[in-house]
């Protein structure tokens, strides 16, 4: 146990308290089985489920496809404007408990439009609960549209296409979904389109992916954060570049262990990627699916790999520097974070 902590609970309770962003979490991915059921309910769609307990039960994968099929069959139940907005409040409510300041959220339009859910529908749901979330509690947020990368750039292009009304609700593009066979250069045209548009950039590269697809991201998308990361590590001149860039990874420890990405979270690359001089943030990536919010993802690693508090405040500073805010709005909580530590 690093000499920073009595023990592992005092660590768990200066994680608690430490003002922190998340800049990586599928809002589709914070449904609950309870809400899942609920939902399910109101709008009367059938679901393979007999009980929560037997969907937690079916949340075992052994890798991201796996994953992703029970999660886009997952989402099914969004249907309203109300759907989105309760389904975004509950996930505002937990982060805010979890001690978050700031949120970055994606968003899957293309997992509701391809239903025949309105582009509005979900946009107007998400931002009215991110909207009440900022008046009522202070807690500012971005929202991020993604791209499935399984699908053509040519939908791609379309999805953007319905986002240009609502460009005054939406902060950014990334790219989520099946990783391998599917590199950021397919969707460069897109992104450039995207970048025109004065949208931040963030694209998921190497979570399953190799070096390569990291360095496509960074070269042909022009992102501003990589999501994941991992692969990175692979490729020394890679981890020089991106620890000289300061770029941002977005790492998911426990989504990282839910997927297989790494067999057990002592293995987790987190501590290595700090001591490379990576920026490295800590985030929940779906929630639901893969087991806990932020805080818990923060303690697991934290447990697993024995992070001191240096390590620690370095992660939620990482997680303010890294985002998408102003200056002024970074240096606030920046103060912040040293005031608490
Ligand atoms: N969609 C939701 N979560 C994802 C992840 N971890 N990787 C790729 N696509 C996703
Ligand atoms: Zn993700």
């Amino acid at each position: 146990m690093t000499k920073d902590f009595a023990s592992a609970a005092d660590r768990a309770a200066f994680i608690a308290g430490l003002p922190k962003a998340e800049l990586h979490l599928h809002i589709e991915g914070s449904l609950e089985p309870d809400l899942m059921f609920a939902l399910a309910q109101r709008n009367g769609v059938a679901i393979p489920f007999a009980s929560a307990e037997e969907v937690r039960a079916a949340y075992a994968f052994s890798n991201l496809q796996d994953f992703l099929d029970i999660y886009y069959q997952g989402m099914g139940v969004l249907q309203t404007e109300r759907d989105f907005h309760d389904l975004t409040a509950a996930y505002l409510a937990r982060a805010r408990a979890d001690g978050v300041r700031h949120v970055e959220i994606f968003f899957d339009p293309q997992g509701h439009t391809a239903r025949g859910i309105a582009f509005e529908t979900v946009v107007t749901g998400i931002t009215r609960a991110l909207d009440a979330a900022r008046t009522e509690h202070g807690l500012t947020s971005k929202l991020i549209l993604c791209f499935l990368r399984h699908l053509s750039e040519a939908e791609a292009e379309a999805t953007l296409d319905e986002a240009l009304p609502f460009l005054d609700r939406i902060d950014g593009v990334g790219l989520d979904s099946s990783e391998v066979g599917h590199p950021p250069s397919k969707f460069e045209r897109v992104f450039a389109r995207a970048r025109n548009l004065g949208l931040k950039l963030v694209a998921h590269a190497g979570e399953e992916g190799p070096p390569a697809y990291v360095r496509e991201a960074l070269d042909l998308l022009h992102v501003d954060r990589i999501d994941h990361g991992n692969r990175s590590l692979e490729d020394d001149a890679l981890v020089a570049r991106l620890a000289g860039e300061g770029m941002t990874l977005t790492v998911c420890p426990l989504s990282n262990l839910k997927l297989c990405v790494v067999d057990d979270l002592a293995a987790h690359p987190l501590k290595t990627m700090l001591d490379a001089g990576l920026a490295a943030t800590v985030n929940s990536d779906d929630p639901s699916y893969f087991g806990g919010y932020v805080n818990a993802n923060y303690q697991a690693v934290a447990d697993a790999l024995d992070l001191s508090k240096a390590d620690l405040v370095a992660l939620a500073r990482n997680s303010f520097t890294g985002s998408f805010l102003s200056d002024a709005d970074k240096a606030m909580h920046l103060a912040a974070i040293d005031a608490y530590a």
